[in-house]
C-alpha cells in the first residue's frame, strides 16, 4: 500500500512530514490520519528529533481539510467521530514537545487550515489560499478552528473569516498574522527548513519550556501565566544545556546541546 505520510529527516535533527494524497488534495481520510498520528507519536518518542515540518505533496494543496468523500456515506454519529479525530490530531500536532512549523504549499481549507493552527507557526507559498469555508458546507470548524483562530488573529477578523467562508490569499493571511511568513513556492521547503535550523541550535528543553509557557499562559490571566513561566523557567535551570551554554559564552564557541 503507498504511503499516505511521506517521512523525511533534514540536517539529523529536523522531521518533515508531507501528507501524500495529491488526488485528494491532501484530504484527511481516516487513513491519513491514523499515519500522521503514528509519525507524530514516533517523532515525539526520537529525542533526536527537535522540530518537525508539516507540509503537502504537490503545489496544489497543503490540506483541502476533512475528506468529503469519505463524509458522504457516514451516519452522523460517525461524522461526530471523524470531526473529533481530526480535533485530537490537530491536538497532538499542538502538544508536541518541539516547535512545529507549517509549510503551506497550497490550499489549506477547513480541517487542513485547523491543523496548520495547531502548528507553532506558518510558512505560506504565495500562491496558498486559507480559508475556515465549513459555514459553507453548513457546519462549523471543528477541529479547534473556532478557538485557535481567535486567539491568533483576535475574535473579529476571526469571525469574519469564519462567517464569511472566505478563502484569502497568502497575502491577506500574513497582513492578517494568520501566516508568519511569506514565500515564493520553489522556496518554500527551503525557508521552513531555514527556520528549522535556527530554532535546532537552541536548547532542546528550554524550547520545549517556552512552548508550553506560550500555550499554556496563553489559556490564562496574567498573573497565573506568569507563575507558569516562572515553573517552565525552573525546567531549565537543572539541565546540562544551560551550563553548556555559559561555558560556550565564555570559550567564545557554539554551544552543543543534548537536550539533557
Ligand atoms: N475531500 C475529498 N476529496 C477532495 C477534497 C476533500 N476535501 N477536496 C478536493 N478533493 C478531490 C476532488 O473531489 C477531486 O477529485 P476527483 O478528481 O475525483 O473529482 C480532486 O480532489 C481534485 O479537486 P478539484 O476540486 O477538481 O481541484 P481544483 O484544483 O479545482 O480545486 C480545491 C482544489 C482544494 C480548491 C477544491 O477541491 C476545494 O475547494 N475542495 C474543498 C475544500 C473544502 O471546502 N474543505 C473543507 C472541508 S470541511
Amino acid at each position: 500500500m503507498t504511503s499516505l505520510i511521506d517521512f523525511d529527516i533534514k540536517d539529523d535533527s529536523i522531521a518533515v512530514l508531507t501528507l501524500n494524497r495529491p488526488e485528494a488534495m491532501n484530504a484527511l481520510s481516516k487513513g491519513l490520519l491514523d499515519e500522521l498520528n503514528e509519525y507524530v507519536r514516533k517523532i515525539n518518542a526520537d529525542n533526536s528529533l527537535r522540530c518537525t515540518i508539516i507540509t503537502g505533496s504537490g503545489e496544489k494543496a497543503f490540506c483541502a481539510g476533512a475528506d468529503l468523500k469519505e463524509r458522504k456515506g457516514m451516519t452522523e454519529e460517525q461524522v461526530i467521530e471523524a470531526v473529533h479525530y481530526i480535533g485530537s490530531s490537530a491536538r497532538n500536532i499542538e502538544n508536541m514537545k518541539m516547535p512545529v512549523i507549517a509549510a503551506i504549499n497550497g490550499a489549506a481549507f477547513g480541517g487542513g487550515l485547523e491543523l496548520a493552527l495547531a502548528c507553532d507557526m506558518r510558512i505560506a507559498a504565495d500562491h496558498a489560499k486559507l480559508g475556515l469555508t465549513e459555514t459553507s458546507l453548513a457546519i462549523i470548524p471543528g477541529a479547534g478552528g473556532t478557538q485557535r483562530l481567535p486567539r491568533l488573529i483576535g475574535p473579529g477578523q476571526a469571525k469574519r473569516l469564519i462567517f464569511t467562508a472566505k478563502r484569502i490569499t497568502a497575502e491577506e493571511a500574513l497582513n492578517l498574522g494568520m501566516a508568519e511568513q511569506v514565500t515564493s513556492s520553489d522556496n518554500l521547503l527551503q525557508k521552513a527548513i531555514e527556520t528549522a535550523q535556527a530554532i535546532i541550535k537552541n536548547g532542546p528543553v528550554a524550547l520545549r519550556q517556552a512552548k508550553t509557557a506560550i500555550n499554556q499562559g496563553l489559556q490564562t490571566d496574567m498573573t497565573t501565566g506568569l507563575s507558569i513561566e516562572h515553573l517552565c523557567y525552573k525546567e531549565t535551570v537543572s539541565t546540562d544545556d544551560r551550563l553548556e551554554g555559559l561555558h560556550a559564552f565564555k570559550e567564545k564557541r557554539n554551544p552543543v546541546y543534548k537536550g539533557k
